[in-house]
């Protein structure tokens, strides 16, 4: 089969690789109809995450059909079509218990793409298929589910629940992202009095406001700390959302809080961030930081079948899977095409381009 194999830091090839198989009784292997590119595969590129060595396959969200599935699978069959998480999850271990998969202690959490071979291909094997993957509804895109494999989960449960939400708060959200929006998208579900997006695109911004916002700051060019202190009568705000993982954003958001408030980081960070806390110590605050669990997915999975989350638009650009590297290049270079989550579709066999 082909994939999208890293060779190191800003290094990667669409390229012949042996087909997957299944090596334990709990696996599934999955054809890849309809994969994306994360934020996350660009830190990755960056050298961001180190413990992703050279010849592994990228990639951990996925739309596809079950093609072979181990003896220890129960709930999946040839032909389903899932979704397959970012997130793997055994299932029994102490964090599965609790819901926290993405800190599972048996070779589940955010393995594919990662510790494993990736979803960046025209087929995947799929750990603990049974509790990684979600049998889709009929009726919704598998463009539309796609979204679920990561950004919206993530932007949910690591921004909006860590950061605890409640009808009525100022939220920031740095970083107007696919993970940014989607964190901006499930904050008013809560019902917010404002929502501040800081990027410093302006495209990206517009996006925040079709997503939701209702102030946007371009932090390149203006004070975004004024800018939340005029909006709160000088306290800041409630919850401060990192959607970027640099250090002068999570910086940032400590500083946009108020007193007793909230910092959620959902960025991927590869460089150390101070926390001064020689200024922050006296100041009740909550900071949060964590790897998305996934554990929201049959929630998000409900609000966007019955419409009231629209998860498609996250969709700008469509690509065929030998296009890997077209793909890249527009997600990598967003500022200037507009783009915001980039799907990738396995041509039919014998399709013409
Ligand atoms: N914690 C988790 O489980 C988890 C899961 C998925 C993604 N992530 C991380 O979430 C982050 C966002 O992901 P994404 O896919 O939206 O990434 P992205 O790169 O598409 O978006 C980042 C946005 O931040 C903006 N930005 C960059 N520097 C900025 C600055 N100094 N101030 C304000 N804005 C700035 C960019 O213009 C861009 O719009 C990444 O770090 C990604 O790795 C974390
Ligand atoms: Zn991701
Ligand atoms: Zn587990």
């Amino acid at each position: 089969m082909k994939a999208l194999v890293y060779h190191g830091p800003d290094r990667k090839a669409w390229e012949e690789v042996p087909d997957p198989e299944i090596t334990d009784e709990g696996d599934a292997i999955v054809r890849v109809d309809t994969t994306t590119i994360c934020g996350t595969d660009l830190h990755i590129l960056g050298g961001d995450v180190p413990e992703v060595y050279a010849g592994r396959i990228l990639g951990h969200e996925a739309v596809g059909t079950v093609v072979e599935v181990g003896d220890n699978v129960h709930r999946l069959s040839p032909g389903d079509r899932v979704l397959v998480s970012c997130i793997s999850a055994c299932g029994t271990c102490r964090f599965c218990r609790e819901g926290r998969y993405g800190q599972c202690l048996e070779g589940g959490g955010w393995v594919l793409g990662h510790k494993i071979n990736g979803t960046q291909a025209e087929y995947v094997r799929v750990p603990y298929a049974d509790t990684s993957t979600y049998r889709i509804p009929d009726g919704v895109s598998d463009e539309a589910i796609l979204m679920l494999a990561d950004i919206l989960p993530t932007g949910y449960e690591v921004g909006v629940l860590a950061g605890g939400v409640r009808p009525g708060d100022v939220v920031a959200v740095i970083g107007a992202g696919p993970v940014g929006l989607a964190a901006i998208a499930t904050a008013r579900l809560f019902s917010p009095s404002h929502i501040v997006a800081v990027d410093l695109s302006d495209a990206r911004l517009k996006k925040a406001m079709e997503f939701g916002a209702d102030i946007t700051v371009n932090d390149s060019h203006e004070d975004t700390v004024a800018v939340i202190k005029d909006l709160t009568g000088r306290l800041g705000a409630d919850v401060a959302i990192e959607a970027v993982g640099v250090p002068v954003t999570f910086e940032l958001a400590v500083r946009l809080a108020r007193p007793g408030g909230r910092i959620a980081n959902i960025g991927v960070h590869g460089h150390p961030a101070v926390l001064h806390l020689e200024e922050q110590w006296a100041r009740d605050i909550t900071i949060t930081t964590g790897l998305v669990d996934a554990s929201s997915t049959p929630t998000l999975m409900r609000l966007v079948n019955t419409g009231q989350l629209d998860a498609g638009r996250f969709v700008t650009h469509r690509f065929s899977m030998d296009e890997f590297e077209q793909a890249y290049d527009v997600f990598g270079d967003a500022a200037s095409n507009g783009a915001l989550k980039v799907v990738l579709t396995r041509q039919e066999e014998g399709a013409d381009k």
